[in-house]
């Protein structure tokens, strides 16, 4: 059935009921500037770049902020538009102090490429009426509030995208704050993670980075996009380079798993990279210590010593471990020169501590050893049940996704010895005993089965050994689970009959499960 219709600059176009105006324009290929909206965020019709003209309005629409209707006639490129775009880019510039020359957002400012679009060298208000020093109380971050334009982007970056909820929305009329700090958003520490998201927000020169002032402008820099390479998110990210060396870093917009999102080790933990610290020669010690040695040198000692091994006692004397950092080709390389040139099985990783349960037990389960779920999914679950996993430390990014999901409204249950950031967001924390992980699950089974509230047409059609799971779950009733975990009887079979009742749920684990010695 055809959806609802507009008309967008003289076309007739279909919408879905709940898109804004920006969002038809953008997706029938219309462009509309923007500089105070954040994809996914709420809209604050702030900046008033985005208006345009609807027959019948009594003034321009912020298209941003007004939801598409039934046979709307929409205009995005008239003189009136122009007009009030044009206002609204004199009115910020006027708002503070927009220095291109020093400033270091030059080439990538949205102000200042909006000035240019709309013809706007100078504007016709009087300068900014408060003085604004520049915030230099961040290891990572300059905040210069001359520049902000009070979009409130880096506001919902935080509260919306990132949910650190370390920058209160600073409404309220400007007498009200503190001296000297305008009505500008102040940041909490306390709550602050550093991410940076903020940062990457900011469609200005309002916020920018520490670490990359002036080493180089943005047509100076080379984008080079890779992959995190801390946690096993896997995100996306550009690397600004210059001469060779990484400037800065910032996520890839709307490229999965991330979604434009990083933590502060994926945004600002590059130095290893350039560090005066690494080996950049082989070393050999000698008589209790190192001196440095060619490649070939190296190799050749390392070769020798594994060929006498060998001769010795056989490949089995040998064996490698190679390291969860290192890329999948190293990975098979090293298996290669194990298995195939040196003839010995013995190679090994050291996810065999973390990862290697989760391997076998979803193998074993599913038949591949890999997440059963895509970061995408998140959206969709309507519970989530956390358990062993610290994920705001541990997998940032991914928990973002589980925090978004709890504003739109899905139930967290997180069950955990510790009360880690994600109880803020939890409607129920089953403080469990450090290791009664299996004990805790055997009495939520025992009760989804002896309820009957388990899905027995996937039971019957997709599972074996039901039977058995069954007689060894049945040992286990919520009364006995209760007293090897510490948690409540009551609170075992209310979570499992929410966990039942509340579908599509999603279960996450991590280390806090799978490090343990039943952690398959
Ligand atoms: Fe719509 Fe700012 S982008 S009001």
């Amino acid at each position: 059935m055809a959806g609802p219709k507009l008309t967008l600059n003289g076309n007739e176009v279909e919408f879905t009921p709940g898109e804004t105006i920006l969002q038809v324009a953008e997706r029938n290929g219309v462009k509309i500037p923007t500089l105070c909206y954040l994809k996914g965020c709420t809209p604050t019709g702030a900046c008033r770049m985005c208006l345009v003209e609807v027959k019948g309005a009594r003034t321009l629409v912020a298209s941003c902020a007004m939801p598409a209707g039934e046979g709307m006639e929409i205009q995005t490129d008239t003189e009136k538009v122009h007009t009030a775009r044009r206002l609204a880019v004199e009115l910020l510039l006027a708002s503070g102090e927009h220095n291109c020359l020093v400033c270091e957002a030059n080439g990538e400012c949205k102000l200042q490429a909006l000035a240019y679009e709309y013809g706007v060298d100078a504007s016709r208000f009087p300068g900014p009426l408060h003085p604004a020093p520049l915030i230099d109380d961040n290891p990572l971050i300059l905040r210069d509030p001359s520049k902000c334009i009070l979009c409130g982007r880096c506001v919902q970056a935080c509260n919306e995208v990132q949910v650190n909820r370390a920058i209160p929305a600073p409404w309220g009329p400007r007498k009200d704050q503190e001296p000297d700090q305008g009505w500008y958003p102040l940041v909490d520490y306390d709550q602050c993670t550093h991410c940076g998201q903020c940062v990457q927000a900011c469609p200005v020169g309002a916020l920018t980075e520490k670490k990359a002032m002036g080493l180089g402008r943005s047509w100076e820099t080379e984008k080079v996009r890779t992959t995190c390479p801390y946690c096993g998110v896997g995100c996306q990210l550009w690397l600004h380079v210059k001469d060779n060396r990484i400037i800065k870093v910032t996520a890839v917009e709307e490229a999965q798993p991330n979604r434009g999102r990083l933590c502060v080790k994926g945004r600002f933990g590059y130095d290893f990279v350039h560090s005066p610290e690494r080996l950049t020669t082989p070393l050999i010690k000698e008589n209790g210590e190192f001196r440095e040695a060619s490649w070939d040198e190296a190799l050749d000692l390392v070769a020798a010593k594994f060929k006498a091994i060998i001769a010795e006692s056989g490949p089995d004397a040998l064996a490698g471990v190679s390291c969860a950092r290192s890329t999948n080709e190293d990975s098979y390389n090293m298996q290669k020169l194990f298995r195939a040139a040196l003839g010995t099985n013995n190679i090994d990783h050291c996810a065999r501590v973390c990862h290697a349960p989760t391997v076998a037990g979803l193998a074993r389960s599913f038949g591949s050893g890999a997440m059963t779920n895509s970061f995408a999914d998140f959206d969709q679950a309507k519970m989530f049940f956390v358990i062993g996993s610290n994920m705001t430390e541990a997998h940032p990014v991914a928990a973002t996704f589980v925090k978004n999901a709890v504003l739109k409204g899905a139930d967290l249950i997180l069950a955990d010895p510790r009360a880690t950031a994600l109880k803020e967001f939890a409607s129920t924390h089953m403080q469990l005993k450090v290791g009664s992980d299996v004990a805790l699950i055997n009495g939520m089974m025992h009760v989804l089965i002896s309820e009957g509230l388990y899905d027995k047409p996937y039971v019957d059609s997709c599972t074996t050994g039901f039977d058995q799971l069954k007689a060894k779950v049945m040992e286990y009733p919520p009364e006995r689970a209760a007293e090897s975990t510490g948690v409540p009887a009551e609170m075992i079979v209310e979570v499992a009959r929410r966990l039942a009742a509340n579908k599509p749920a999603m279960l996450i684990y991590t280390l806090g499960i799978t490090e343990h010695t039943c952690g398959v």
